[in-house]
């Protein structure tokens, strides 16, 4: 008899909560002076951009857009001068094609049949510009940029981040070309580097982008997306916590995107946010901020995020599907996203953005101070002390910082499954194929329910399996793993306390 396959481990995964069933109520969507910026709705129209006319800022705390006055545009003999906003949409696009070849790309043409080649430059192309050129009449309130610290939210419109990514896309953003100025702690915005070569790669990445524009284009989007910057004030103290680990959904097929709808999802992050989605990267990360594009914006005013820091966006739109992952990654035609949307007219996608360190020594992510920077950063990300458990949706996440950041996937999951407890949310963990994964970590998860083991003692045997295994290893990898060690401590200590308990009876 062949066994069949076992698929997933622990909780259903329809147990699990998910958006917008488990939601609390959103209350009234306003500007709120340093905590929340929307020029939505103060008009009492979604749909009217307030104020309504253009309010053109030039300063180091607002986002310097391409329709600003102050954008200036050397001439002959280094004379600055201000153009009309076509005129420097002209300007830079040339600029760019001159320096990155983007006419040899932008000939998609090569890989286009002639139908869609003739769309694009004929229909597509303009449409964009004319998307481009609306930024004054769309964007009248200065963006502010999310700093390090920040702890702020910007709501906008779809219509409003479709405009500003055809203002990306052309290039356009002032400053923004060059790391080498004021903008060198901000992930690249302009999308020079997409055009510059013509690996196959970039291809598909431009075939995902140019869809996400041919919608937007043909069919005004008509919700709101949220970014939230959010910072942890004070590092918890995870060895004291009495906290019981929550429920885990642990399967081997499937998603964090497709299956973890409505959950909150997590993205394996650079503190660049987005990391190399306008360039060569096309892993986790930049495949989802490919299919959902509305994540990109971000990049225009989120600084590189800090230690205790995460990024949290409400509200995009899955625009395509693809195949395959990093080299064989291909576009595979258009999505319609049928997400339902919140009181705020958002789609319940929420998405958390969380840097994993990056790990070349295998031992180095067992120091007490890698364990608590990461235990704080997806703790950050997990938890809103502003809402009930009950409210909460569990966590969709994975190998995180396991790929690219060649972390243990073994530890990860554990960290993050303590940080979710903490948070108070169930998690659901799709391993991305690995059921020895699977196997092992719903094997843990149960061993330390069953034994009643909360977050505190599993932080304190994460320090332990450093103190005795890791510091004294000379090879590079441990000679005991992380989950025997565990197994071994926690059954001698019951050993020695049964024995105890008898001594004292007897
Ligand atoms: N759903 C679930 N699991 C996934 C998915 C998915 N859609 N895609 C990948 N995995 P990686 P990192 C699994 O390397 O190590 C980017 O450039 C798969 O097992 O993207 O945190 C960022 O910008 C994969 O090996 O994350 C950062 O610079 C593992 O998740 C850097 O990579 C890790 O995916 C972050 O690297």
């Amino acid at each position: 008899v062949v066994k069949p396959k076992v698929k997933w481990l622990g909780t259903p995964i329809n147990d699990l909560k998910r958006m917008p069933e488990c939601g609390g109520l959103l209350p009234p969507l306003r500007n709120v002076p340093g905590q929340h910026t929307t020029d939505l709705l103060e008009s009492g129209n979604v749909s009217v951009a307030y104020p309504a006319k253009f309010k053109d800022t030039w300063d180091d705390v607002h986002v310097k857009m391409p329709c600003s006055s102050w954008n200036l545009f050397p001439v002959q003999d280094e004379v600055m001068v201000q153009l009309s906003v076509k005129e420097k949409l002209i300007r830079t696009f040339a600029f760019c094609g001159k320096t990155t070849h983007i006419n040899r790309s932008l000939a998609l043409s090569k890989v286009l049949d002639p139908d869609d080649a003739e769309h694009l430059f004929g229909s597509l192309l303009p449409d964009m510009v004319q998307l481009a050129l609306r930024a004054s009449e769309l964007c009248t309130k200065p963006i502010p940029l999310l700093k390090r610290g920040m702890n702020h939210s910007i709501t906008m419109s779809q219509e409003q981040v479709a405009c500003l990514l055809a203002n990306a896309f052309f290039c356009t953003f002032p400053r923004r070309n060059s790391r080498r100025n004021e903008y060198g702690n901000y992930p690249d915005i302009n999308f020079f580097r997409l055009f510059e070569g013509s690996s196959p790669k970039k291809i598909e990445k431009l075939k995902t982008l140019m869809c996400y524009f041919k919608s937007v284009t043909e069919q005004k989007p008509s919700g709101l997306v949220t970014f939230t910057r959010k910072s942890l004030d004070k590092p918890l103290n995870w060895k004291s916590s009495q906290t019981r680990l929550t429920k885990l959904h642990i399967t081997c097929e499937g998603t964090i995107e497709d299956d973890g709808y409505g959950m909150l999802q997590v993205d394996f992050a650079n503190k660049f946010v987005g990391g190399g989605v306008t360039s060569s990267g096309l892993v986790q990360e930049e495949i989802r901020f490919l299919i959902n594009p509305e994540l990109i914006v971000s990049r225009l005013f989120t600084e590189a995020l800090d230690h205790n820091e995460c990024v949290i966006i409400t509200g995009t739109q899955q625009y395509s599907t693809y195949t395959g992952y990093a080299q064989t990654y291909q576009w595979d035609g258009s999505h319609q996203d049928t997400t339902p949307r919140d009181g705020w007219q958002r789609r319940c996608t929420e998405i958390v953005a969380i840097d994993a360190l990056q790990f070349k020594n295998f031992l180095e992510q067992f120091k007490p101070e890698k364990l608590n920077r990461e235990l704080n950063k997806a703790y950050c990300g997990f938890a809103r002390s502003e809402q009930r458990s009950q409210h909460l949706a569990a966590v969709a996440t994975g190998n995180w910082g396991c790929g690219v950041f060649g972390g243990d996937a073994r530890l990860k999951a554990l960290l993050q499954m303590l940080a979710a407890a903490e948070a108070g949310r169930d998690v659901a963990y799709f391993t991305f194929g690995d059921s020895q994964l699977m196997t092992d970590v719903h094997e843990m998860h149960s061993f330390l329910t069953e034994s009643e083991i909360g977050v505190g003692e599993v932080y304190d045997l994460l320090r332990q399996y450093n103190s005795s295994v890791c510091r004294s290893c000379l090879s590079r990898r441990p000679d005991v793993s992380l989950y025997s060690f565990i197994y071994q401590q926690v059954s001698s200590s019951l050993a020695m306390e049964i024995l105890f308990k008898n001594n004292g009876t007897a």
